[in-house]
């Protein structure tokens, strides 16, 4: 069973089967204004931040065949009546002829034929733009003629999106709509609640005359709402009521009397789902986009900025599924975690306080530097907003307001209110940052600390490079009894939360990683004060993690406030995890013995052939002493599932101790391509990753949940392009170290990296998995691996040989 394929050349995955396993989505805009558009034409749309500026009502837990925040309508008049049905498919569920959602990049397009009715519909935000197009086109595909009305509908929430499910009084007492016509028909119908309504109005609107229009849900199903989504009784009459709500559930719904159309023929609809201060301000816009060649020039636009955005980076493998993941779905999945953090998502809803997450966009920024530094580093320097001055980093914060909190923390009383990683991850962006694009004067830049006096002032400021420094001091200083980093609240497992006094090996050796990157930085800056403090920073924690933490198969996870520790052999449940692993390679901390040791076990312990687990066994009931893990059953999410987020890093670790077979094991059985072949188990879209998967000890093995918003995506792209294809940015240029399957003959990719293109050709007579022989720039042969930096706008060829190094 199959639901779609890729599309590849289209760079579009196409649904066939409406009735997925569960809903498949899309992303259009931004988080200024976009958001969710389903396979089935539902839409969930906010503008600036989910939680406080939501549009519609989209409620993810209601069945699949329900109505979602908008849907399109068409009726067919007949002798005795109207045929209603919605070429979405949802919510009237007539049978099909053909349906197709294309899923495209920042599109997507419905097409379908019921009753010899061709629609196509294509659905997507203009660039930079504050406003949902649908572009509808209806073609007669019947041999008679047949006259059309085209009624498209939304319904809002209000813009605060946890009162809306809170106080079902005063929600519905303040909601309002008010209609403008103009002499030619048109309509721009708003909505607002009422202390809004000089500010900020929603709107719908086409580019048609309307006959006319409802705004209040309860007339439009009819009966008391006892008519229904999947047959609304006011579609059965010629015209919808007119009535300006002034309180309830508000929709807009727009009637439209297409007239008669001839077989062959085709007629069209534009709409507009927008929000502005005011219809008066909104008009010049939305005239413009009542214009069908400028929606055209418009899509047009939005395929010329994808263009211009993969071309950073193309590749050509022996592998398909890779070439189709790296040059197309895994940077469109790093564009969204990007713009969306975990903020909106069918399964992360947005609600109340959860904000951007810190350590999640920190992440999430590594995977979209190829094509969008500038934006990376203005997502930084929001992140770095929200760090304290004593180093550490608040846990999530409000993009709108700034507000920043604690996170889950709060919620315990007496736990630390910190994250012991949080504070760490930025400083792993910022290098990336600059080693993509050499720009060293943003550690110049000053930015404030999040402490504030009475008038919201900041208390105090520092320039980039002295909140990397605090960050590294605030580790260095909160250690425990063993010398290792304190837990805090949590580390990048949110789930482990020990009692104060736990310690981290994972932020042990993030906090490696990190020294590793300052030491380097500090030598490129010059700084030989800076190196040498670090260099001791970094050996003492080594020491201490590899006297302390080697548990003689793998190193231990976390050591408990009593000393006991947690990811040992003499545990129960919870012996070995993989981060574990993974990190000791990544920091440099695992000496070459113990490190191999320690990836045979996670291979022996941990793989599955849906990926591999975050840790074995899973705990078998609730233990509040240990946390958030114990509340799910064994092999779901971080108690022992498929915890996407980390293969990856066991990936990246496999190519730093030269094992590319195995990486490339790894890479490709969680490719999401893939799963389109086992899709039935899988469940989730195939062409993103999932946050996670059921491991082998759930009866559900290989059941994916959770698909976008994961950080799964940036980790992968690194994986993919900078440990598999070994192309990474340093200071001094691009460098070529590539970790593939000894029997690949070549690959090659074009990357463009400091306004140069690198064309990058790369053979593997001797069939290793690591090891560059030789490198020639434009035909002239280098020392070293290292390709200078050009910056003169023009195409370099790179021509490598791997093989033992001379
Ligand atoms: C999902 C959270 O968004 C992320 O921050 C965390 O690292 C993982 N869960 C693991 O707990």
């Amino acid at each position: 069973m199959k639901y779609g394929y890729f599309d590849d050349d289209n760079r579009e995955y196409v649904i066939t089967n409406p009735k997925t396993p569960v809903k498949w989505i899309n992303y259009v805009g931004t988080l200024a204004f976009g958001g969710i558009i389903d396979h089935t034409g539902g839409a969930l749309i906010c503008k600036g931040d989910p939680a406080l500026n939501r549009i519609t009502k989209y409620i993810p837990q209601l069945p699949s065949s329900e109505f979602k925040g908008t849907t399109l309508y068409l009726r067919l008049k007949q002798r005795d009546g109207y045929r209603v049905f919605s070429p979405y498919f949802v919510p009237t569920l007539d049978p099909y002829d053909l349906y197709e959602c294309h899923v495209g990049l920042g599109y997507t397009r419905i097409v379908s034929e019921f009753y010899e009715m061709r629609t196509e519909v294509t659905i997507f935000v203009p660039l930079g733009e504050g406003r949902v197009i649908r572009d509808i086109r209806i073609t007669n595909v019947s041999d008679q003629p047949v006259e059309i009305d085209a009624i498209p509908i939304v319904e809002y929430t209000h813009p605060d999106a946890l009162k809306q499910f809170n106080n079902a009084d005063w929600v519905p007492q303040t909601m309002q709509s008010k209609a403008y016509r103009d002499e030619s028909g048109l309509v721009i119908l708003t909505q607002y609640p009422f202390m809004n309504k000089d500010t900020q109005i929603n709107y719908l609107t086409s580019n048609h005359p309307v006959s006319s229009f409802e705004s209040d849900r309860r007339r439009f199903l009819g009966n008391n709402e006892y008519g229904t989504w999947a047959n609304p009784l006011s579609l059965h009459e010629k015209e919808l009521s007119n009535y300006e709500a002034l309180r309830g559930d508000n929709i807009a719904a727009l009637l439209h009397h297409l007239g008669t159309i001839q077989p062959g023929e085709t007629t069209g609809l534009i709409t507009q789902l927008g929000q502005d201060e005011s219809v008066e301000k909104a008009l010049p816009l939305i005239n413009r986009y009542r214009d069908a060649e400028q929606v055209e020039q418009t899509l047009k636009e939005l395929a010329a900025f994808w263009d211009t955005h993969l071309s950073r980076l193309q590749v050509e493998t022996p592998d398909a599924n890779m070439n189709s993941l790296l040059n197309i779905h895994n940077p469109r999945q790093c564009h969204t975690t990007k713009n969306w953090s975990r903020y909106l998502s069918l399964y992360q809803l947005g609600l109340g306080a959860r904000g951007i997450g810190f350590r999640d966009s920190s992440q999430d920024v590594m995977g979209i530097l190829v094509s969008m530094p500038k934006e990376g580093k203005e997502l930084i320097k929001q992140l770095l907003q929200v760090q304290k001055s004593d180093g550490s980093t608040m846990h999530q914060f409000n993009p709108l307001t700034m507000v920043a909190n604690e996170g889950d923390s709060r919620e315990v009383e007496g736990a630390p209110k910190y994250y012991s990683d949080d504070h760490l991850w930025i400083l792993l962006a910022i290098t990336a940052y600059l080693k993509e694009t050499g720009g060293l004067a943003f550690l110049d830049e000053v930015i404030p600390y999040y402490e504030k006096d009475k008038e919201e002032h900041p208390l105090e400021s520092g320039t980039v490079l002295d909140h990397m420094h605090r960050a590294i001091e605030f580790t260095q200083s909160n250690v425990g009894a063993h010398g290792l980093p304190l837990l805090g609240f949590a580390d990048w497992n949110d789930t482990v939360n020990l009692q104060a006094g736990a310690e981290s090996l994972f932020a042990a050796s993030l906090y490696g990683k990190a020294l590793l990157e300052m030491i380097e930085l500090a030598r490129h800056l010059g700084d030989p004060e800076a190196v040498a403090q670090y260099t001791t920073y970094y050996g003492t924690m080594k020491q201490r993690v590899n006297k302390h933490a080697w548990d003689g198969e793998w190193y231990v996870r976390y050591f408990d406030a009593d000393g006991s520790p947690i990811g040992s052999r003499s545990n129960e449940k919870g012996q070995i995890y993989a981060n574990g692993q993974s990190w000791s390679v990544i920091s440099g901390f695992a000496p070459p013995d113990k490190a191999r040791t320690a990836l045979d076990a996670v291979h022996r312990r941990l793989n599955t052939c849906n990926g591999i687990k975050l840790s074995t066994p899973g705990y078998e009931g609730f233990d509040p002493a240990k946390g958030g893990t114990t509340t799910y059953p064994p092999g779901a999410k971080e108690n022992g599932g498929i915890f996407l987020h980390t293969n990856p890093w066991v990936i990246i670790a496999e190519t730093i101790v030269g094992n590319g077979d195995r990486a490339f094991e790894y890479y490709s059985q969680i490719n999401p391509v893939a799963k389109n072949e086992v899709i039935e188990q899988f469940e989730c879209e195939p062409y993103v990753y999932p946050q996670n998967i059921l491991g082998d000890e759930h009866p559900q093995f290989g059941l994916a949940r959770n698909s976008w918003l994961s950080g799964t995506a940036s980790w992968a792209y690194q994986a993919g392009t900078q440990y598999i294809l070994g192309l990474t940015p340093t200071y001094e240029g691009l460098q070529v170290n590539p970790c593939i399957p000894a029997k690949w003959d070549s690959f090659k990719v074009t990357r463009q990296f400091r306004n140069a293109v690198y064309q990058i050709e790369v053979e593997n007579p001797d069939h290793v998995c690591k090891g560059v022989k030789s490198v020639k720039v434009d035909g002239k042969e280098i020392a070293g691996n290292v390709v200078s930096v050009f910056g003169d706008g023009r195409m370099h060829q790179v021509e490598v040989i791997m093989g033992e190094e001379a």
